[in-house]
């Protein structure tokens, strides 16, 4: 028995060894380890939050964010990381303590939800997602990290990448979508935003591929609930974004609350260990999300709290997010010997490397910048490019007979709804430190935008979430006045976000209503949407003629609107989150599996069909129409006939055919038609975003890689099984042309 522990703790001691680097960076960390107590390794572990009294986005730095406590806490070396903590005083003064004053003088790092913007707010990530620009979310990324850092924070928890298959699920606003793909690679340029090149430099700031993992996959849509999928699901649709993520450089990584298939994240060796660590070869730190080691009593994983601390490390937990549990439970744990002490080393290893990573070691207040700060924060470049991208977000889905672009020189103009004239929404949820008196509303967009003789007559109408109909008349009498009703409804910001789940995706209120008594006016009505989420709003779509759906723009709404709805840009964003016709349709993803009995549109058949609804969705993945037309031809290959190591291309001809230049993303898809396992019946696998002037005609060329073919096979060995393929480019994906081609072995 002796021989038996003796052999494990060799092994134990082996594997934690090998975790180690063998560079200067890495022998500094062993020379500060060899001099740290149990209880300054754990305090290491252990992140914080600042006080919550004294949040005030209009004068946000204040020395009462920490309290005499906290300030203690950090001279005794039992805290290692705030959050919720920035400005740039407040942070050197914390950091002044731990530098000066804390026996081991190791840096804070600090941390903090910079999630779209920081100071200047752009665009929640779902309505950036939809821009298909790769190098505008970058840069989004980038400038938030640089009013960030230069308000002394070290550290986002961004970007969450989780996949989201329910629009009832409230975090659907803080991601990319539906398909994995497209997810993956707006991962890795939200991650190369906020990290740059070099992640000691002032501007840059570590990112958070967050929430790990399948967050998204909650049952029934509601937070935190249960996910179980297979572990094929989970490779296949859930993971790639985290890895993408890892791969693009990010250093940090957080749990997520969900259990998979029967364990809690945060206390899931496979994930956190076997998969990011072994796998992936993962060298940076993992956050549990907020009081989630603690939780894992709740989910029935652990029996105490002791438990929860050892399950937790022993998983591959590096720092205990607002729980305290490691603080309160591990230094017994491990002086009992129940607890190797050198699951801490590895633990404190892994956070000293990113604060070394940062540069805090060579100056720990290399980000806390007075100058910077006042320089930086909503600096007007920043907010030009909030501007820029808040256009690129927005999605076009209806628009009979060419009703917009509207005329700057039109009469008069009725904007109406709760959300017409509203400054603190379109900021939407985690608008860190978003300044509601900055935000230009939709009313302000369009008084600055048409000409002086143009008559604006702005009605509210109603609430967002009221059953009152009482301010309707008014908007009507406004709207009979007009020539034209633009009517701006949706969601309050806080109808999406961490724990704000619905079950019903109507427009909230007497919204619909209200939409019904504009249009009983007669006068064309354009809806502008604001909301986090997928809507379900098949009436307006059946009788408005325009509809454009603006998400959550950021503080530059109202004008990156009006430049859309005065055609000062033509539209260009497609949906990324497939918008079902009623909530019974959910899920209703497109790159769903055949069956055996495809959906058929006749109700009579026996198919995958609900009685009482049509098979479709209302407007599918990739949607979104533009002020011009587009003409595909069709597809063509280089080969009709590769092996599996083989690439192919795809090119097809698409034409400007309207008379307006503008921009269209080129879309393809994929299906397997035939494999050891069934695959889906598209999934998307390349897009390019061109630019075409009136009459225009550009090729377009797609290179599909053996590595855009592969698939977890019945043995689940990943590569390229040989059959047929099937090729489809289009607008969106259901509006495609298609092409064929064999793989053989
Ligand atoms: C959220 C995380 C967030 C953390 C810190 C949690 O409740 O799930 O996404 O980063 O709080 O604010």
């Amino acid at each position: 028995m002796k021989y038996f522990m003796l052999a494990i703790l060799c092994w134990v001691t082996f594997l934690l060894a090998a975790d180690k680097k063998s560079s200067a960076t890495e022998q500094k960390i062993d020379s500060i380890l060899a001099t740290m107590t149990i209880e300054e390794k754990i305090g290491q572990m252990t992140q914080t939050t600042g006080q919550w009294n004294w949040h005030d986005p209009a004068n946000y730095t204040s020395n009462s964010a920490a309290s005499d406590g906290q300030r203690i806490a950090i001279r005794e070396g039992r805290i290692g990381s705030f959050l919720n903590v920035y400005g740039s005083t407040i942070t050197r003064e914390l950091q002044t303590i731990a530098v000066t004053q804390s026996r081991t003088k190791i840096p804070l790092i600090f941390g903090f939800d910079v999630i779209h913007g920081f100071r200047t707010t752009f665009p929640i990530p779902l309505a950036e997602a939809c821009s298909w620009d790769l190098d505008a979310i970058e840069q989004s990324a980038r400038i938030a990290a640089r009013e960030a850092t230069a308000a002394g924070l070290h550290w986002t928890f961004a970007p969450m990448v989780d996949i989201a298959r329910d629009p009832r699920w409230g975090r659907i606003m803080e991601g990319a979508g539906e398909d994995p793909f497209y997810g993956s690679l707006v991962a890795a340029s939200r991650v190369k935003g906020f990290q740059g090149n070099d992640l000691s430099s002032n501007n840059t700031m570590a990112s958070c591929i967050k929430h790990f993992a399948a967050y998204g996959g909650a049952e029934g849509g509601r937070d935190y609930n249960t996910v179980d999928i297979s572990h094929r699901t989970l490779l296949e649709t859930y993971l790639p974004p985290y890895k993408a993520g890892i791969n693009a450089g990010a250093v940090t990584v957080m749990t997520s609350f969900n259990e998979i298939n029967g364990i809690p994240s945060t206390g899931n060796k496979n994930l956190l260990t076997d998969i990011l660590r072994n796998e992936w070869k993962f060298d940076g730190f993992v956050v549990s999300d907020w009081g989630a080691v603690g939780e894992l009593r709740t989910h029935g994983f652990a029996s105490s709290e002791s438990q929860a601390a050892k399950k937790a490390l022993l998983a591959g937990t590096d720092m205990d997010m607002e729980s305290f549990i490691y603080e309160h439970q591990l230094s017994a744990l491990v002086k009992s010997g129940e607890v190797n002490e050198q699951y801490l080393d590895q633990s404190v290893r892994r956070i000293l490397r990113v604060k070394y990573l940062l540069g805090l070691f060579d100056d720990p207040f290399r980000y806390c910048d007075s100058v910077r700060e006042k320089n930086e924060l909503l600096n007007p470049n920043n907010v030009i490019a909030a501007r820029e991208i808040a256009k690129k977000s927005i999605v076009l889905l209806k628009n009979e007979k060419n009703l917009l672009p509207l005329s700057k020189k039109i009469k008069s103009i009725a904007v109406v709804g709760p959300l017409a004239d509203d400054k603190a929404n379109p900021l939407g949820f985690w608008n860190a430190l978003g300044d509601p008196t900055k935000v230009t509303t939709v009313l302000e967009g369009i008084r600055k935008t048409v000409s002086s003789s143009t008559k604006i007559i702005y009605a509210k109408g109603c609430e967002i979430d009221s059953l009152d109909t009482s301010g309707f008349k008014k908007a009507v009498e406004t709207a009979k006045r007009s020539d034209v009703v633009i009517a701006v409804v949706g969601e309050s910001a806080v109808m999406s976000g961490e724990s704000k789940c619905r079950s019903s995706l109507n427009l909230p209120g007497v919204q619909e209503e209200f939409i019904k008594a504009l249009l009983s006016t007669g006068k064309p009505v354009i809806v502008v949407l604001m909301n986090g989420r997928p809507l379900t709003i098949e009436y307006i779509d059946s009788h408005v003629p325009a509809i454009l759906e603006t998400w959550f723009l950021g503080m530059e709404a109202g004008n990156a609107i009006a430049d859309v709805l005065f055609g000062d840009y033509n539209p260009s964003g497609k949906l990324v989150t497939t918008f079902p016709r009623t909530v019974g349709q959910i899920p209703i993803h497109y790159n769903h599996k055949n069956s055996g009995r495809p959906s058929n549109p006749d109700p009579k058949s026996y198919s995958v069909r609900y009685l009482d609804l049509p098979i479709t969705p209302l407007y599918p993945f990739g949607y979104g129409l533009s002020y011009t037309q587009f003409t595909y031809g069709k597809p063509s290959l280089n080969s009709h006939s590769i092996t599996t190591t083989d690439s192919i291309m795809v090119s097809v001809d698409v034409k400007n055919s309207g008379s307006r230049a503008g921009e269209e993303v080129v879309q393809l898809y994929i299906r397997d038609e035939f494999g050891s396992v069934t695959r889906p019946v598209k999934e998307l696998k390349g897009f390019k975003k061109i630019f075409l002037n009136p009459d225009e005609t550009k090729r377009v060329d797609f290179i599909v890689t053996p590595e855009l073919l592969s698939m977890y096979d019945i043995d689940m060995h990943y590569g390229v099984e040989s059959g047929t393929f099937k090729v489809y480019v289009g607008t969106n994906s259901s509006d495609v042309q298609e092409a064929s081609f064999e793989v053989v072995e």
